[in-house]
């Protein structure tokens, strides 16, 4: 079992990286999570098919073991889902020393984590992430939170589990769309915070795509030693920690304004586009990097195009994002292929430039045509 440490401000935890739920009782153990009900909160995709094991495996250790299930995807993010949760865990008598176990993808991990935040004022909870998209991005560094009124992400709290638990046998099991969602993450901490492991990146996709386990193993272990760098230097996104939403400013535009037909880490794969376009444009990376990073995109199966919305209506949306700042929008671009910039001065023109581009490039072909 490989373990990662994440240290911030507030606290410090283990990402363990293991094939099997086998450790998963001695882990729970080791950080002295004993003799105290357990609450596993899943969607109904997951719980299916680790819901049973997990709860025959937690049974022989705890004396009461509860569920909570809910309809997988986006559109259960939302506060009804957070009261449902509220009632399981009333009506289970959980307390402060009570445990909250997430077993899924991001949308579980996001809300198991906020319940846990704010029930009680804070009960501990665990991670076991299922999705590629978890297990890189969304299980490590403690954002949680839930959807409201069309606005992605923005009720939540900063809430640190005791630890994530990464079992990368679960991927087998997942949607190919899926898995092609998470490596947009994988792409994304390549582009903003190392050359070196984009290029590896670039050379494994199909190994990748067929679930080769050491390669995950190690894609896994990097993405998360990478996020978990920049969430200890800046816990609470003062700063540093905002590089990570590099192609998220228009990612979640889109996702909110496709009701969630595309899934998030498609949107982050075309909102990575668009803003590897801006980069390019103010001549911070070349034209070949620009094509080279979409073709790796491209290369996992994500959509680079897209034709369904008009550029002011992804442009309005952006500003009703909580990435903005005094009317401002907040971008992310690449200062080179490795290293990410924060940037607030970017105008209209070039923002729909950059839309337009996604917008029309599924026309052509080789991609330089446009540029
Ligand atoms: N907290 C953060 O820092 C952070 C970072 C990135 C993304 N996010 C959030 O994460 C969410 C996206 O996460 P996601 O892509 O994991 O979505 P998700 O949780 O909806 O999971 C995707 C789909 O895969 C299924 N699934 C998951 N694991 C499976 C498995 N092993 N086998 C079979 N099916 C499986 C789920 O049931 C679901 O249908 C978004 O809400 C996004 O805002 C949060
Ligand atoms: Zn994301």
């Amino acid at each position: 079992m490989k373990t990662i440490q994440v240290h911030t401000k507030t606290s410090s935890y283990p990402i363990y990286l293991t094939n099997g739920f086998d450790a998963l009782v001695s882990s729970l153990q080791q950080a002295q999570l004993f003799n105290r009900k357990v609450c596993i909160i899943s969607d109904d995709h997951v719980y299916h098919h680790y819901g049973e094991e997990l709860c025959t495996l937690l049974s022989k250790a705890y004396q009461e073991v509860s569920t909570f299930t809910f309809i997988p995807g986006e559109a259960s993010k939302n506060l009804q889902t957070i009261y449902s949760m509220y009632e399981t865990f009333i009506s289970h008598h959980l307390d402060r020393s009570s445990l909250i176990i997430a077993l899924g993808g991001g949308v579980v991990g996001d809300m198991a984590g906020f319940a846990a935040s704010t029930y009680m004022r804070g009960i501990p909870f665990v991670q076991i992430p299922t999705s590629l998209l978890a297990q890189v991005d969304s299980s490590v560094g403690g954002k949680v939170g839930v959807d409201f009124m069309g606005h992605k992400n923005i009720i939540g709290s900063f809430y640190q589990p005791e630890f994530v638990f990464i079992n990368v046998e679960t991927l087998r099991t997942l949607p190919q769309r899926e898995f092609s969602a998470g490596m947009a993450e994988v792409i994304k901490h390549g582009a903003i915070l190392d050359a070196g492991y984009l290029e590896y990146v670039k050379n494994h996709a199909a190994p990748l795509l067929s679930l080769d386990q050491e390669l995950l193993q190690t894609i896994i272990a990097t993405s998360c030693t990478l996020k978990a760098s920049i969430v200890s230097q800046d816990e609470k996104e003062s700063g540093l920690r905002e590089i990570l939403n590099f192609g998220h400013t228009i990612g979640h535009a889109i996702e909110t304004l496709l009701d969630f037909h595309l899934v998030h880490g498609e949107c982050v794969g075309i909102g990575m586009i668009c803003e590897s376009f801006i980069s390019f444009k103010k001549g911070l990376i070349s034209e070949d990097e620009f094509i080279d990073l979409q073709n790796i995109i491209k290369s996992y199966a994500l959509p680079a195009s897209l034709t369904e919305l008009s550029g002011d209506d992804i442009y309005s949306q952006l500003f009703l994002d909580k990435k903005t700042r005094n009317h401002q929008i907040q971008f992310v671009l690449l200062q080179k292929i490795g290293k990410a910039v924060r940037s607030a001065d970017i105008s209209k023109h070039e923002i729909l430039a950059a839309i337009d581009y996604i917008r029309i490039s599924e026309k052509v072909c080789g991609g330089k045509a446009n540029i």
